[in-house]
């Protein structure tokens, strides 16, 4: 809804000079060490957090990490044992091969990120929509890690959906602008209903060597606080070495000033899957709903459900005729589920425990006076409507 924004849907498998340009190649990696009694392997970051979550592991040295681990005799958390090798570095990246041939030249990379196919489109889009600066490239898709210890559900995982979005700019336009997306992605978190005070800002303390200013966004899951999105202002390293390793120019022409530059990019990164963790976490409940019945349900936004309504003809025999075609009229509109089997309070139920906030029963009055019931996911309170109004209804409800 942004102006000046612009998706695209880049590949997956890319030219490996990309890779080599952006750094992963070389710097990509996590410091790994090997349990030696049970032979085990760990990331020594995450085994100092673990130990000790008021320890910032991500500003220690290789060398201090190591110190820290043997100074506090850090237990393998496999075999309890502390007997540990020194730390190597360990790329992330997902090989594989094209081609016919076997060789080094046949290498290429699964994306561990979605940022390099924004920055390696950006020409193309500039000048296929005529862009201005600042103006910004997104993209939702997946990206491949080889993460040594993925863990916590949906939390650390080797494929995973990433919404990131690069505003390119001028620089000195630059820091008024992440701070500014820095902020939003609060505000974006706390009005999809995660809470404010489960929300906090971590500045990095030890930058990447691209980055001038970089802040992650941190929720507070039940395993502890974790990152669930990344604002870095990236300034013009990326295209500088876009334009170094394609040796395409990556300048922009700025019209006002006649003058040639690279961009400076503002990269606003979102896990996707980490969200949807994060919400499920705060709005699945089992809720007690009388002194002898509970019940499961997901309070997620009406907006956020993946389906929006559940239509149930009462009696099957009786009612699925219509209820059908009550199905197909919503379904162009809206994700609508169809369920006849099983009694009305189970298929509430069920309704309920993936979140679907309408629920719409068909029964006699429907066929005598085209009228349904619709029932509340959150209040569980029903309401007699006209089939006729329903579109309106739940437009308004869900938006
Ligand atoms: N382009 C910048 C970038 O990729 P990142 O912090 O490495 O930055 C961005 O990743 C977001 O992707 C993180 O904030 C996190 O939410 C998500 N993410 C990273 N690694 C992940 C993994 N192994 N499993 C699930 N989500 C992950």
């Amino acid at each position: 809804m942004r102006e000046n924004s612009y998706e695209v849907d880049a590949d997956i498998l890319m030219n490996p000079r990309v890779w080599e340009a952006s750094g992963h190649l070389s710097g990509f990696t996590d410091p790994l060490l090997d349990c030696k009694e049970c032979k085990t392997r760990h990331r020594a970051d995450n085994l100092i957090q673990d130990y000790d979550a008021s320890v910032n592991a991500d500003a220690m040295t290789q060398e201090e990490m190591v110190s820290f681990i043997r100074e506090k005799q850090i237990p393998c958390p496999v075999c309890g044992k502390s007997n540990f090798t020194d730390i190597r570095q360990f790329n992330l990246m997902f090989e594989t091969k094209r081609g016919v041939t076997d060789d080094s030249t046949s290498r290429i990379f699964l994306r561990p990120e979605n940022a390099q196919g924004e920055y390696v489109n950006y020409l193309n889009v500039m000048r296929s929509m005529r862009a201005k600066l600042p103006f910004s490239i997104g993209q939702i898709g997946k990206a491949f890690r080889n993460e040594i210890t993925p863990k916590n559900f949906t939390f650390r995982t080797i494929e995973f959906e990433q919404m990131e979005f690069q505003t390119f700019c001028k620089e000195g336009d630059d820091s008024e602008l992440y701070q500014y997306y820095k902020e939003y992605g609060k505000k974006f978190f706390e009005s999809l209903g995660l809470p404010a005070e489960k929300l906090r800002f971590h500045d990095h303390e030890k930058l990447a060597h691209y980055a001038k200013e970089a802040c992650d966004i941190e929720y507070q899951f039940p395993f502890g606080w974790g990152e669930i999105n990344g604002t870095h202002n990236r300034t013009n390293f990326d295209l500088s070495r876009h334009q170094e390793y394609s040796g395409k120019s990556m300048e922009y022409f700025d019209e006002a000033t006649k003058e040639k530059y690279i961009p400076y990019i503002i990269e606003s990164t979102y896990g996707l899957d980490r969200i949807v963790l994060a919400l499920l976490f705060e709005g699945l409940h089992e809720e007690k709903i009388s002194d002898t019945d509970t019940r499961i349900v997901f309070n997620i936004k009406p907006s956020l459900a993946p389906v929006k309504v559940n239509v149930l003809p009462l009696m099957k025999k009786k009612h699925a005729d219509k209820a059908r075609e009550i199905y197909q009229r919503l379904s162009k509109y809206f994700m609508v589920q169809y369920e006849e089997s099983g009694s009305i309070g189970k298929r509430y139920r069920r309704g309920d425990a993936i979140g679907i906030p309408y629920a719409i029963t068909v029964d006699d009055a429907t066929l005598e006076q085209e009228t349904v019931t619709v029932r509340d996911r959150d209040t569980m309170e029903q309401e007699i409507m006209s089939v006729e109004g329903l579109v309106e209804f739940l437009r308004r409800n869900l938006e």
